[in-house]
């Protein structure tokens, strides 16, 4: 068994916050390993990164997530009783209920097409207010066509309200202390909200077409057969609804790429083609920062590449890391949509959004839609509308987690064409 090699640092918290996205790697590159043990807030960890790390991590139901983030993350990202809480079958029971309708070609069609309408009625507004932020009215845009796909009505003057309270969830994710808790003390009133709901379902007193994923989720039965006690039954639509807004910064990130490579948008828009949308999509994914890292708790002891790693230690894989290595992309922070690669192969390369197969693993089940609403958003913006990007800083720190520029990506004389 050989040893994995140590970082000789005491604690690598202050080069986490210096380095933000970087950090994992900068380590590992100085010490010329793609493995090495660290402590990080004063607890052991082993951080791995690369198609092989992935693939540990990700197959073989060799990690659990619990007790594998800190408390302040998993509040408002997944929190307490989800799926990604769940491990070995009863994982993949409810990964199911998810996959059902989350990776249904018919199901993501239906929220393209709500997502494109409601995009379109916004673009009035748009050109009304002079200048936006792509970020923020994007991210009311999603809430709207999330709930509406769901299938959970909402009076317009809730709109906005739940619109901040779904974003603030994930910028402050990444944040301790007041914001961290402002955030989660508004997530509990999210959560009273989206609870009656599901009860209202269950009662039969709002009614669903059973396709519906707010229904669904009521409907669903774990596997002891009984339904999804109510807290966790919230949690998981909630589960839902979040990141679908989350996929506001992928469409910052994609008309940055845009603006950033003209040539390409004049391309869209002399001549429409899906196919290269969607391959611009998943290049914006690969190149452009969201989650740095995934951590998970070892379930039992194991080896692997003749190292022994036990039950009960912390690893962290480098997600930043492996989509930015050389030797899996060549010229790895070159912008370049020609790359092969799509979510669809399920490999342990592509994994901004998790690895393996997503049936099996705690690979998000959200990437089918996450693409298509991106491509959906590039046709926008290239061919449903004109606008000018006036001068700004789009700049993104790489310890800023998670990544966006200042201004939110600023547009001006937005037009929509008829
Ligand atoms: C916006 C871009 C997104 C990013 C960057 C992202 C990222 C991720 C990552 C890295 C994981 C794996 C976590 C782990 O291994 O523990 C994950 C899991 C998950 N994601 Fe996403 N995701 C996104 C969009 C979505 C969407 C659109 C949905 C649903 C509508 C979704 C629902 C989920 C769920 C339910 C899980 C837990 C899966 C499990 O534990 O088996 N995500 N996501």
């Amino acid at each position: 068994m050989s040893q994995i090699p140590v970082d000789p640092l005491p604690d690598l918290t202050l080069n986490l916050l210096r380095d933000g996205y970087d950090f994992v790697s900068k380590r590992a590159d100085k010490l010329n390993t793609d493995v090495f043990r660290g402590r990080l807030m004063l607890k052991p960890a082993i951080f791995v990164r690369g198609a092989a790390a992935a693939e540990m991590f990700y197959d073989g139901d060799r990690f659990t997530r619990q007790g594998a983030m800190p408390t302040s993350v998993l509040k408002l990202l997944q929190d307490q009783g989800s799926v990604q809480t769940l491990d070995g079958v009863a994982h993949r029971h409810r990964k199911a209920m998810f996959i059902s309708f989350l990776m249904h070609e018919g199901q993501v069609d239906r929220l393209a097409a709500i997502f494109r309408e409601e995009w379109l009625s916004a673009c009035e507004d748009w050109e009304r207010a002079g200048e936006i932020s792509l970020f923020d009215a994007v991210n009311a845009v999603l809430t709207r066509a999330a709930l509406r796909w769901t299938g959970v009505p909402v009076e317009n003057q809730q709109l906005s309200e739940l619109t901040a309270e779904l974003s603030s969830m994930i910028e402050n994710a990444g944040r301790v202390g007041l914001r961290n808790w402002v955030a989660r003390a508004r997530r509990q009133r999210t959560e009273r909200f989206f609870s009656a709901k599901l009860d209202q379902i269950r009662r039969g007193e709002l009614p669903l077409a059973e396709t519906m994923p707010a229904r669904i989720i009521a409907d669903h039965r774990d596997l002891n057969g009984s339904l999804l006690d109510l807290p966790t039954a919230t949690v998981e639509l909630i589960n839902v609804l979040r990141p679908i807004v989350a996929i506001g910064r992928y469409i910052v990130f994609s008309a940055m790429a845009l603006h950033e490579h003209p040539q390409l948008a004049e391309a869209f828009r002399r001549d429409d083609d899906v196919g290269s949308r969607l391959a611009f999509a998943e290049e914006v994914r690969r190149l452009y920062p969201f989650f740095p890292v995934v951590g998970g708790i070892a379930r039992r002891d194991f080896e692997w590449r003749g190292h022994r790693i036990a039950g009960g230690e912390w690893v962290i894989l480098d997600i930043h890391g492996t989509t930015h290595d050389p030797r899996l992309f060549s010229d790895p922070s070159r912008f370049d949509p020609e790359r092969i690669q799509s979510w669809r192969d399920q490999d342990h390369r592509l994994i901004p959004q998790g690895a393996g197969n997503a049936h099996l693993t705690h690979r998000c089940p959200g990437e089918m839609i996450t693409v298509q609403l991106m491509a959906e958003a590039i046709r926008l913006l290239v061919q449903d509308m004109s606008y000018r990007v006036p001068p700004q800083d789009l700049s993104m720190p790489p310890n800023r987690i998670p990544a966006l520029p200042k201004t939110g990506m600023r547009l001006a004389a937005i037009r929509r064409q008829r």
